[in-house]
């Protein structure tokens, strides 16, 4: 079974640690290693990942394996964005062998209930071009809407698509 927690300030470095385990593997090839290196400092340092929770109201859930309280990975997403009734889904990324499992499914029903009693409407979500992860996606019924080139600063750009996802009971 698994069990899926809001994480507090105290669990960021388990993020952290999921995430520096997660990105070699998903972004190896899409990405330079300058790259990966400088998002994850951006993305990921323990100053940034504070400022997204304390700040940028993100929340991450986490999701365990229920009897070993092992880690598998987590989520963050935020209500509202911009101003909008949509709830933005800004991380998911789930330990390489914890993948094809069913726990990316989990996590992302898990925010459509949060986010449509919440009262918003739509999921929303930013996803590399070349991402695998984008047959996911559309697997969970999110569909291509804009895409976006992103001037992440030191020379890199993230080029994305944007993927949204209407709710409904
Ligand atoms: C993307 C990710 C969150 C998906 O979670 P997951 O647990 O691996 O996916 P699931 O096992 O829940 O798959 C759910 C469904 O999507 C399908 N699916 C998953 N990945 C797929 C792929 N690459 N191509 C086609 N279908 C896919 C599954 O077959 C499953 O279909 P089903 O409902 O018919 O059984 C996970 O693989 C991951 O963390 N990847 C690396 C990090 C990443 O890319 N994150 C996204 C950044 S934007």
């Amino acid at each position: 079974m698994i069990t899926v927690t809001t994480a507090t300030e105290h669990d960021l470095p388990i993020i952290r640690e999921i995430a520096h385990q997660t990105w070699p593997s998903t972004f190896g090839e899409i990405l330079s290693a300058e790259q990966i290196a400088y998002m994850l400092d951006m993305m990921y340092s323990m100053d940034a990942l504070k400022r997204q929770v304390h700040e940028k109201n993100h929340v991450f859930l986490l999701a365990q394996e229920a009897e070993s309280q092992a880690y598998l990975g987590f989520t963050s997403y935020e209500f509202d964005y911009k101003g909008l009734l949509k709830t933005k889904i800004h991380k998911i990324y789930l330990l390489p062998a914890s993948q094809g499992k069913g726990v990316g499914k989990l996590l992302i029903n898990r925010v459509a209930k949060i986010a449509w009693t919440h009262g918003n409407a739509t999921l929303s979500l930013n996803v590399n071009k070349y991402n695998k992860a984008i047959q996911f996606y559309e697997r969970m019924g999110f569909s291509t809407v804009d895409t976006e080139t992103i001037d992440i600063g030191n020379g890199f750009l993230m080029e994305d698509y944007v993927m949204e996802k209407p709710l409904k009971i």
